[in-house]
């Protein structure tokens, strides 16, 4: 995976947000796509580790605490794989802007922090077209832990990185941990150009930067549905046929 941006000459566009747990990734993507969907664009959603071919597999392996960083990175590898050359590709081929929560930058960092070659990581995903833009939320890993402590609980096993056996204690170890992957992705801002945001701010003022940035530099106009909207919700799996009639959609 190289550096530059770009599709490889398909006609849709590639946005991801990167970042740590409760750095606001979701969020923020979230409300982009209502936006984009609310103008009546062609727009396409997909989150990672929600693969329905590996789905199984990867919830009993994080159950029974039996992955390790090699099978953890091989498992989201096989989950990103799956959505990529089902989903986004022909989403791309289509013409749509295919929204991603989380990218291959994922696994480059957090696989990284568990211990795996950086070289290696690169390679795996050597599949996947580097996105137009890329965001990537940066937020201090305590104000993370705060938010996903007061929105839900504890950091699960796996988001606290236990398996490494930094610290005994689940938040103690989620800021050590998420440390790490927090130093990874500052590192790839420069090594993919990632595009920094300034994830502690208001949830308002990140969602006008995005929107800004997005409008700069996609022509809007030019994404435009008649009647059908896709999300990877409502679908499931993409068929062919789908993405045909999209297609044809465009045409029209
Ligand atoms: N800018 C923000 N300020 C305060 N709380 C936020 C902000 N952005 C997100 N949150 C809250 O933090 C929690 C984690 O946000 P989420 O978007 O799920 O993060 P991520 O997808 O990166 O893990 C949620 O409860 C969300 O409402
Ligand atoms: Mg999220």
């Amino acid at each position: 995976m190289t550096r530059s941006s770009g599709n490889g000459g398909l006609p849709g566009r590639l946005v991801a947000v990167e970042g740590i747990d409760g750095s606001g990734k979701s969020t923020q993507i979230t409300l982009l796509y209502k936006w984009l969907r609310g103008q009546g664009r062609r727009v396409f959603f997909s989150e990672w580790n929600s693969s329905e071919l590996v789905r199984g597999a990867t919830k009993r392996g994080k159950k029974n605490q039996l992955l390790t960083p090699t099978t953890f990175a091989l498992i989201h590898a096989t989950d990103f794989a799956d959505r990529y050359e089902r989903q986004i590709l022909p989403m791309l081929r289509a013409g749509f802007i295919v929204l991603c929560d989380r990218y291959v930058y994922t696994s480059f960092a957090r696989d990284e922090a568990r211990g795996c070659s950086p070289a290696w990581l690169r390679q795996l995903y050597g599949f996947a077209h580097p996105p137009d833009m890329t965001f990537f939320f940066h937020v201090p890993v305590d104000l993370a832990l705060d938010r996903l402590v007061q929105a839900r609980s504890e950091p699960n096993w796996f988001e606290a990185g236990m398996d490494l056996e930094l610290e005994t204690d689940p938040r103690e170890s989620f800021l050590l941990f998420q440390g790490r992957i927090t130093a990874c992705y500052l590192h790839m801002m420069q090594e993919f150009g990632l595009t920094r945001v300034n994830a502690a701010l208001p949830i308002v003022e990140q969602q006008e930067f995005l929107r800004r940035y997005v409008a700069e530099r996609i022509p809007l106009e030019g994404f435009e549905v008649g009647t059908e909207y896709v999300s990877q919700d409502a679908y499931g799996p993409f068929p062919p046929e789908t993405v045909e009639r999209a297609r044809k959609g465009k045409a029209r």
